[in-house]
């Protein structure tokens, strides 16, 4: 069996989830379920990244011990997961037995490889991004670019790791693909910063009393990044579990957000190679999260709850949101009316409707049971079916572009046409006039449109296909399918017996 390890960035435990963090599981859940749809053995793995500067100085602003605060806020996040329907495998903290072990092995494989040098660091660090920067990455006068706000100037003895015996190296191995970074903007901006050449850089900090020891030193601690980064071979089974490893390692896709490229797509490879494993094979960058065109943040009062917003819209309506309105690897546009226009357009109105509709029309002409299909009649008929027929194509090429919102597209194309079919074909006449095998037939073409879409949403709303299955009277678990074959057309067999029930998505109204 072909397997697949897809993983997410691991959150700082500093505060509470913000969709940002919800959207980049919900994508990569959408990947994770598709995959499993296509036959694969999937892994998935997310978590928190708990050795932050900042997470030490919020526990003790509760008053609470560092564990203690983390476990805390792992378990919102966990909780996180299950609100959204996020089908993990594993969630790994950075504070476990098994994470401290990982980093203590990578450091000594890279140690022994002669990369791990003591060395005299200078240089500015802000708190909020834990990195490290030269002056002329900061502002005019000495602030973050992204924080805005001033970054330390830090002068001490640390561990610098040898980036640059291996970075010309990897430049090759972007270049060729072999280390895949997509959008092809992000690979470009990696690539370009490669060019103008990549200083050996700090992994230690002296003085500091929560983090990982560092294994030569115990004076140090690892540098948070790349404690957090080694996340993704620990989850693996990287010293810990052999075989585990060696069956999910490489990682097939390393899912992040753009701000935090640098990290995944030249530090992490770098450390990698010297410590002597393996690459993973691809990373993505997705966009960000901003609400009408702005950042979200408290003080602007425009930040999107994730809970709140899966208690008002229910988990689907928002992946589906994510999947269908946001193109991956650019920045997208979320806000509440935004989602309630789309629930109430995309889901209640066209897939919506059409269900009901065509559920209603088979019970009433149909006894409730799907007609076997006599064949196209007319142009109409004709076009749907080739449409229908051409579906799995156009699906499965975006999906494995990861590119949800096309394939959405391609399913609400044909449901569309399947709405206007209803108004041209007008099965009530056909009906009246005796028209039998025509009527039939429309009304196998809408329950086909019906059971495609239904195939086509599983990844990203698996709920609401379950419940599709179900009405149409089909045995199939939304989680467990093989979707190629069930996005073929002509698939639902004859004399299945259809309830049309509850609507799915009853229109939410505005407040009087
Ligand atoms: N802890 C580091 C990642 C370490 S991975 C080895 C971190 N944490 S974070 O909590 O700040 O961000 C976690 C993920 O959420 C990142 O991939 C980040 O890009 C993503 N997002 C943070 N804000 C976001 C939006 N507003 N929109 C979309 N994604 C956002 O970075």
């Amino acid at each position: 069996m072909k397997k697949f390890y897809i993983t997410t960035a691991i959150d700082y435990a500093n505060s509470r989830p913000h969709i940002g963090h919800a959207y980049e599981k919900v994508i990569s859940d959408i990947i994770a379920r598709y995959k499993r749809l296509r036959g694969y053995d999937v892994y998935f793995s997310t978590g928190t990244d708990e050795h932050s500067a900042n997470v030490c100085i919020k526990a003790n602003e509760l008053k609470l011990d560092p564990k203690v605060y983390c476990d805390e806020i792992a378990a919102v996040f966990r909780e996180l997961c299950a609100v959204y329907n996020i089908s993990i495998n594993d969630f790994i903290q950075t504070t476990e037995e098994r994470h401290t072990k990982s980093v203590a092995e990578l450091f000594t494989r890279m140690d022994k490889n002669g990369d791990i040098y003591r060395g005299h660091y200078e240089g500015w660090y802000c708190k909020s991004c834990e990195s490290f920067y030269s002056k002329s990455e900061l502002t005019g006068d000495g602030l973050c670019k992204t924080h805005k706000t001033p970054a330390d100037l830090i002068k001490e003895e640390n561990y610098f790791l040898k980036m640059t015996r291996y970075t010309e190296e990897l430049q090759k191995r972007i270049e060729k693909d072999i280390f895949m970074i997509r959008p092809q903007t992000r690979r470009n901006e990696i690539l370009s910063m490669l060019k103008q050449g990549y200083n050996d850089i700090s992994v230690s900090r002296a003085n500091q009393s929560w983090g990982i020891s560092f294994p030569k030193d115990a004076n140090h601690k690892v540098y948070v990044w790349f404690d957090a980064l080694i996340n993704y071979i620990t989850a693996a089974g990287f010293a810990s579990n052999d075989e585990k490893f060696k069956k999910w390692w490489p990682a097939d896709l390393h899912m992040i957000g753009k701000d935090i490229i640098k990290f995944h797509c030249i530090i992490w490879p770098v450390m990698l190679m010297s410590a002597g494993v393996e690459l993973p094979k691809e990373v993505y960058a997705h966009g960000f999260l901003l609400n009408k065109g702005e950042k979200m943040s408290k003080t602007k009062g425009n930040v999107v709850d994730p809970f709140d917003a899966v208690n008002k819209f229910g988990a689907d309506a928002v992946r589906y949101y994510f999947a269908a309105n946001i193109i991956n690897g650019e920045d997208g546009d979320l806000n509440e009316e935004a989602i309630k226009l789309s629930f109430n357009t995309n889901l209640a109105n066209d897939l919506g409707n059409l269900i009901n509709r065509s559920l209603n029309m088979v019970e009433k002409y149909c006894a409730g049971s799907a007609p076997a299909y006599a064949g196209s009649f007319g142009a109409h008929t004709k076009a749907i079916e080739e449409e229908a027929r051409a579906l799995w194509g156009k699906y499965s090429a975006t999906m494995e572009e990861y590119a949800f919102s096309g394939a959405m597209a391609a399913v609400w194309k044909l449901v569309g046409t399947a709405n206007k079919l209803i108004e041209l074909e007008a099965p009530w006449n056909l009906q009246k006039s005796g028209k039998t095998k025509e009527l039939e037939t429309v009304m196998y073409l809408l329950l086909e449109t019906i059971r495609l879409s239904a195939a086509g949403i599983a990844p990203v709303m698996p709920q609401t296909a379950g419940k599709i299955f179900a009405k149409l009277g089909l045995p199939i678990d939304p989680v467990k399918f093989d979707i190629e074959k069930e996005m073929q057309f002509g698939l639902l067999p004859a004399g299945t017996k259809v309830s049309k029930g509850e609507p799915l998505f009853p229109r939410i109204e505005e407040k009087k």
